[in-house]
């Protein structure tokens, strides 16, 4: 467990987090493009870097709810993955995950995916934790915090909407058994 003191708030550059990947033969499919699972593998690495430098406890992944594949990473580019958190609930928190491909014959650099993904601290035990919140400090971050929020209540309509289709699913299996 982290016994340090946790302060109430932190700043997103204290989270902002950065990884830099070679896409070798073993990461890409038969057109000799980058997997897009193994993309999302990278994308929620450096996302829990992100969560892990402002939680400074264990994180899980709860969701990755919103991914853009925005143009296909070529065998041999050089992909850059920045992260940061935009917001900090209770015990989640969410990170964005912008990537870059880099050729590295011509050096011409592309955006080319984005994503959302939430993290839950917790301890080693896997008891949630609470994080400290987030304070955002530049207009950029202002605007990702409030979208953060607009998206979080858009999942919670989602979740509860899947789990009333999920009973009404059973309710049917049931009636038509008895
Ligand atoms: C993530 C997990 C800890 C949440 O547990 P839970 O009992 O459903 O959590 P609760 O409903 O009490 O919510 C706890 C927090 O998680 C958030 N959360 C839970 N499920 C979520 C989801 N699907 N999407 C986004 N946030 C979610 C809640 O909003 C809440 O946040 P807050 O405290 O900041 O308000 C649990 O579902 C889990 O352990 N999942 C597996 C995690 C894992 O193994 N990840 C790797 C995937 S391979």
């Amino acid at each position: 467990m982290n016994t340090q003191a946790q302060p109430a708030a932190r700043t997103v550059a204290s989270t902002q987090s950065e990884m830099t990947e070679i896409i070798l033969p073993n990461d890409t499919n038969t057109l000799g493009n980058l997997l897009g699972g193994r993309l999302m593998h990278f994308i929620d690495l450096t996302g829990a870097m992100a969560a892990y430098r402002h939680a400074r406890t264990h994180v899980v992944t709860a969701a990755m709810d919103h991914i853009d594949f925005i143009q296909p990473v070529r065998l041999g580019d050089l992909v850059t993955l920045k992260s940061s958190v935009n917001r900090a609930f209770t015990r989640s928190m969410e990170v964005g995950v912008k990537v870059w491909a880099e050729n590295t014959r011509t050096g011409a650099v592309a955006h080319v995916a984005s994503a959302y993904l939430v993290f839950v601290a917790v301890d080693e035990h896997g008891r949630m934790q609470t994080v400290p919140q987030l304070k955002p400090e530049t207009p950029d971050e202002v605007r990702r915090y409030d979208d953060a929020l607009r998206r979080r209540e858009h999942r919670e309509r989602e979740n509860a909407r899947r789990k009333e289709a999920k009973l009404v699913a059973r309710a049917q299996t049931d009636g038509a058994a008895s």
